[in-house]
């Protein structure tokens, strides 16, 4: 595709008015009010009308303008990990989770086998009437005791974690105070228990202290909530900090620590551990099995009565299916095998430092990153990150643009996810790569002017 003239990055009016003339040009009409049919015949539910539709139909028009293969549900043909094969080709691939490389380990693929010869594929049944097997307890035993906590309890869903926790535990007149970088599974969950929202600056501990210095008066509880790795910057909060501002102002405290836990700390166990500080002074910490621990699902590990009343109270527990035995089973595994290797924490960790020093040293922003599993190289335009994604996979690497609107149109990026199982030729021959496309897409950018021309 041949077009010249100067790259741009798009601010939100020249978004908004680029999508305003790709609507004209599809013909679309604002949305509209649905009027409840007269019609004895039903007409058929017309979900074009949803509001956000036609912002993703947008996004699809962007590509297929721009003549690139839409990034999203890119299919893996095989097991991903620091390499996976997409199309037939094997590349090398920074887009999984598999921090610690357990999603393919022997012993946890044999954990998971076993657990299905004995008890079968699904737990059957919600966990509090018929779904509960041994292998659960097993489980939250074992995320307590990384935490010292009393007890855990596990969700099938990280997600759901967070939503039915939050939605529970917290009521109408109290206060929920998050970073404002925090992961869509808090906000729902705020939202779900109807109490008072307010956001800190991100990692700013000093906009926080200004925040619950103004609660004083404030009669209900207040919950502060930080990620233990934010999954979209790679960065971390100050615990410390916030534990001295807990001693001042007496929240609850949550840690989510779904990208913390096997990435921060000597052998794995997250913030406190990177902090060398006692788990205990937190009051919620809520992590994920989806990320590190190669499953899924998410858990809450506290005292035993947070635990208790999760269990017999959160939505997402009680009225859903227990998690699946071969997969409670195999995180097991996957715990016992980051605990009894710290060396895989390590290489990880050099891993992420090495990658994120090459990548600034060739001249690239990796933002707040503090080259801890999450890498992202700042790119500020959504099509440019896009276009660079695509010619990147040409070129043997996977990595997937977060464009607008995950993120705001001048914080559009490329997110490497690092692996302990990543080798140095990996890291630098991405790097290497990243650096042709870059060049070659400064030779012919994609400037909002002609992206206008295009589609007028
Ligand atoms: C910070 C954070 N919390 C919670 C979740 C939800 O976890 P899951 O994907 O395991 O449902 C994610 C998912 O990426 C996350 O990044």
């Amino acid at each position: 595709m041949k077009m010249g003239g100067q790259s741009k990055n798009l601010t939100e009016e020249q978004r908004k008015s680029v999508i305003s003339k790709v609507r004209q040009r599809r013909n679309q009409s604002p949305r509209r009010k649905v009027k409840v049919s007269t019609h004895k015949e039903q007409k058929k539910a017309d979900f074009s009308e949803l509001p956000g539709f036609k912002d993703m139909q947008t996004q699809k028009v962007f590509a297929d303008f721009i003549e690139i293969e839409n990034p999203f549900f890119r299919t893996h043909e095989s097991r991903a990990s620091a390499e996976t094969t997409i199309g037939g080709n094997t590349v090398i691939n920074f887009a999984s989770y598999d921090y610690l490389g357990l999603n393919g380990h022997p012993a946890v693929q044999i954990a998971a086998k076993e657990a299905i010869d004995r008890y079968g594929i699904s737990a059957s049944a919600s966990r509090i009437v018929g779904g509960e097997r041994p292998i659960h307890r097993t489980l939250e035993n074992k995320v307590a005791e990384i935490y010292g906590t009393e007890d855990a309890v596990v969700f099938v869903s990280g997600h759901a974690t967070n939503v039915s926790t939050i939605g529970q535990i917290m009521q109408p007149d109290d206060l929920i105070i998050h970073d404002a970088f925090i992961h869509n599974s808090i906000l729902m969950g705020i939202k779900l228990s109807g109490a008072n929202q307010k956001s800190f600056r991100h990692n700013d501990i000093d906009n926080l202290e200004l925040l619950l210095a103004s609660q004083t008066d404030r009669t209900g509880q207040v919950l502060v909530v930080v990620e233990g790795i934010y999954s979209m910057d790679g960065d971390y909060p100050d615990l410390p900090r916030i534990l001295a501002l807990k001693k001042k102002y007496n929240f609850w405290l949550m840690v989510d620590e779904a990208h913390a836990l096997g990435v921060l700390g000597k052998t794995g166990k997250g913030l406190a551990e990177h902090f060398e500080i006692d788990p205990s002074l937190v009051d919620i910490w809520m992590g994920t099995f989806s990320k590190t621990l190669a499953g899924c699902g998410g858990y809450i590990a506290g005292s035993r009565d947070l635990t208790d009343y999760i269990k017999f109270s959160a939505s997402g527990f009680v009225y859903s299916v227990g998690m699946p035995p071969p997969i409670a089973s195999s995180v097991c595994r996957a715990i016992e095998i980051m605990l009894d290797q710290p060396d895989r924490v390590q290489r990880l960790q050099a891993n992420g430092k090495y990658f994120v020093d090459a990548v600034k040293k060739a001249g690239f922003d990796t933002g707040a990153s503090e080259g801890y599993a999450v890498v992202p190289i700042m790119i500020g335009d959504s099509i440019k990150a896009t276009v660079l994604a695509s010619k990147l996979l040409g070129n043997g690497v996977n990595v997937l643009p977060i464009i607008y609107p995950a993120v705001s149109e001048s914080a559009a990026r490329l997110r490497f996810f690092i692996s302990s199982e990543h080798t140095k030729e990996h890291l630098e021959s991405a790097i290497e790569r990243l650096q042709l496309a870059s060049q070659l897409y400064e030779e012919n950018p994609i400037s909002v002017e002609n992206l206008a021309k295009l589609l007028l």
